[in-house]
């Protein structure tokens, strides 16, 4: 198994760093990745406002770059933690100094959090390019998994899928990476959260195409390429929309 300092940003392909924080006892990580090609620095679901959380991250995104170099926050759905630390990073870098990028429905909801830059809206399979060479960033809606307005994103250069709440995992026994338990975390997790199988089944129909190297949750572990066609198996058969 790849050991890792939880205490530190890790690089998790080149040039894309977990900037996230482990949570040992409630089994609630959260993970915030930051990615940069060329100028442009992008912060997937920034997470919490707490700060208990956001100066794990922020301190992490620190120890690679200055949060002053950020240009783009995505956010795959409204939730506080991944979008509570938004105007925080407002704060730091100034109104309409850098890009929010989201769903039109998850649009609607930035602003309650107090946040007053632009949002940009991006629909199903709309991509943008970053950097010099024009790396893309495809979007993909997962609508009901868990918000109506949510989405993923793919990155077509070193084959992440960033998704957000699917894939994620509740577990005690937390790493980095995914172990063997982390089927069952991930089980635990998606009964509540993911509404229907009839929306999880579209959703893997539609990632059925890409070529995944690296699943990356927003809670739980990341899934390496080995595991994925597991983890997809899994997600596939499950009951889901299930709290008892
Ligand atoms: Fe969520
Ligand atoms: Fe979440």
């Amino acid at each position: 198994m790849i050991k890792i300092d939880p205490e530190k940003a890790v690089e998790i392909k080149p040039g894309v760093w977990w900037v996230g924080w482990p949570d040992f006892h409630a089994g609630f990580s959260n993970n915030p990745y930051l990615l940069i090609e060329g100028d442009e620095v992008v912060l997937f679901d920034p997470g919490s406002r707490l700060d208990e959380h956001w100066s794990w991250v922020k301190r992490k995104i620190e120890s690679i770059i200055p949060l002053k170099k950020i240009t783009m926050v995505i956010v795959h759905h409204q939730d506080p933690d991944l979008c509570g630390a938004i105007p925080l990073i407002e704060e730091a870098l100034g109104v309409n100094n850098f890009e929010i990028v989201t769903t039109e429905r998850t649009s609607l909801f930035i602003p309650y959090y107090g946040v007053h830059t632009e949002v940009t809206s991006v629909s199903d399979g709309e991509s943008i390019e970053i950097g010099e060479e024009g790396r893309e960033l495809l979007f993909l809606t997962t609508p009901y998994l868990h918000f109506p307005g949510a989405m993923v994103t793919y990155d077509t250069k070193e084959k992440i899928l960033f998704s957000s709440d699917i894939f994620a995992g509740f577990s005690i026994d937390w790493s980095l990476y995914a172990n063997e338990y982390y089927l069952e975390a991930m089980k635990v997790f998606s009964q509540p959260y993911l509404s229907d199988q009839r929306h999880v089944h579209n959703f893997l129909r539609k990632i059925k195409g890409l070529d995944i190297e690296l699943i990356c949750p927003q809670h739980g572990s990341i899934i390496t390429k080995e595991k994925i066609p597991e983890a997809i198996d899994t997600l596939w058969n499950l009951e889901v929309g299930v709290w008892e």
